[in-house]
């Protein structure tokens, strides 16, 4: 097989990139360890920023998130039992849309596919070859056949347990890592919304967010130990401590819980996120905390880049962008993974017995809340940096 990108993995980040490219007349083919049910039934946040949502619509992938995304203009952050209200739209005229991560891969799944271009699901023993060389290759195993893909360039999407990163020497990059002492446990469950906007509770017990998928569909989140133990947490419990850390005034509503899961957490970047012909984007290349749900909105920041290099250089050999699509994309990933972790630091409890952090927390919460000048540095961060590319 031949092709003039091989994109590793269908997530968010590769079949985004899969699609623009055949926009603009490149051919691609789309590899993902995963089955087709897998990847559009895996639940992940699910908040798009403004940016994200215009680069869906520019490629024709947002009739649906037209349809059925809920738009947000502001949220509440919930401190001390008061609830505070950051006025988004208000404070820099842009917006965020409730829409689930695996609704857009479903989205960009019909796309790829209506395209009739490539996409083999369930490959195994993927490996990347001669990277540094103008003819860098893919082999896998797809329905127990071996395959070669001869390609110009090599887009590693395959998030961050996949082999594209681990594909370059450790010599050739430098990485970036904090693992947190703590991770959300997350339910999603038939039930209303606790409030029309999302809701992020800083509690002596933990941090808590309310968020949704739909007006009968809520996603609510707890902090929880990295590697909590999920039978330890019956239904009962899990209400019981989403009552206290929300109270707030507005009901919260039980429902039956369709889906229970422990996410650990982390901040992780490895700089560059290019080696030869073989380019990085998305989870592959870093990974932020979920407060602020920026992973899916930074995959396709880098796209956007990714997308208007490969452009340049099939359409005039010009390999400038190319050559800077690190820098370019870094750049915005540090401001937002500054942000993943401010966020992160001022919501949750890292030390239970450290009074000091909670009254630096609480002082942070206030200044937030009351000073213009810090609610606009939240928001404008919050729904979207603007995009250099
Ligand atoms: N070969 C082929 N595919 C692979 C391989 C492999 N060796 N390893 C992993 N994959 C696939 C995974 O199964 C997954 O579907 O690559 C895909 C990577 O997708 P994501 O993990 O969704 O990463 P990305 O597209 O960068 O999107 C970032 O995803 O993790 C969330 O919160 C994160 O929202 C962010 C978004
Ligand atoms: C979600 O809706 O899943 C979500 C929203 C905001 C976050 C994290 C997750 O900060």
């Amino acid at each position: 097989m031949r092709t003039q990108v091989g994109i590793i993995g269908a997530g968010p980040a590769g079949l985004l990139l899969a699609h623009l490219l055949h926009r603009r007349g490149i051919d691609s083919v789309v590899l993902e360890s995963r089955s087709r049910a897998y990847i559009e039934g895996r639940i992940r946040a699910g908040l798009l920023e403004q940016g994200a949502v215009d680069t869906l619509r520019e490629a024709g992938l947002a009739d649906r998130l037209d349809r059925e995304g809920l738009v947000h203009n502001g949220l509440d952050l919930l401190f001390d039992g008061t609830r505070h209200r950051i006025d988004l739209f208000g404070l820099t005229g842009k917006r965020v849309t409730i829409y689930g991560q695996q609704e857009a891969v479903k989205d960009m799944v019909a796309a790829r596919i209506a395209t009739g271009r490539p996409i083999f699901f369930e490959v195994a023993d993927t490996a990347v070859h001669d990277i540094t060389s103008d003819r860098p290759s893919i082999t896998f195993t797809h329905e127990g056949t071996r395959h070669r893909i001869e390609c110009d360039v090599i887009a590693g999407c395959d998030g961050f347990h996949g082999i594209s990163r681990p594909a370059i020497p450790a010599s050739a990059v430098r990485v970036y890592d904090r693992v947190y002492p703590f991770g959300w446990l997350g339910i999603l469950s038939r039930s209303r919304p606790v409030s029309e906007e999302l809701i992020y509770a800083r509690h002596e017990r933990g941090f808590a967010l309310a968020t949704m998928r739909s007006h009968t569909l809520a996603r609510l989140y707890l902090q929880c130990a990295p590697d909590e133990d999920l039978s330890l947490w019956p239904d009962e419990r899990i209400w019981e401590e989403l009552h206290i850390r929300l109270s707030c005034g507005s009901e919260l509503e039980e429902g039956p819980i369709l889906q229970k899961g422990v996410t650990a957490m982390r901040s992780f970047v490895v700089e560059p996120m290019r080696h030869g012909r073989l380019f990085l984007a998305g989870d592959a290349a870093h990974i932020v905390p979920p407060t602020g749900a920026k992973g899916m909105n930074l995959a396709i920041g880098d796209v956007r880049v990714l997308d208007a290099a490969l452009g340049a250089f099939f359409a005039k050999g010009d390999t400038s962008l190319m050559d800077r699509y690190s820098a370019i994309c870094l750049d915005r990933i540090w401001k937002v993974q500054r942000f993943s972790w401010w966020m992160t630091q001022m919501l949750h409890v890292f030390d239970h017995a450290d009074p000091f952090e909670h009254r630096i927390q609480l002082a942070e919460l206030d200044y937030v809340v009351n000073s213009p000048a810090a609610a606009t540095t939240l928001a404008e961060n919050y729904v979207g940096l603007p995009y250099a590319v």
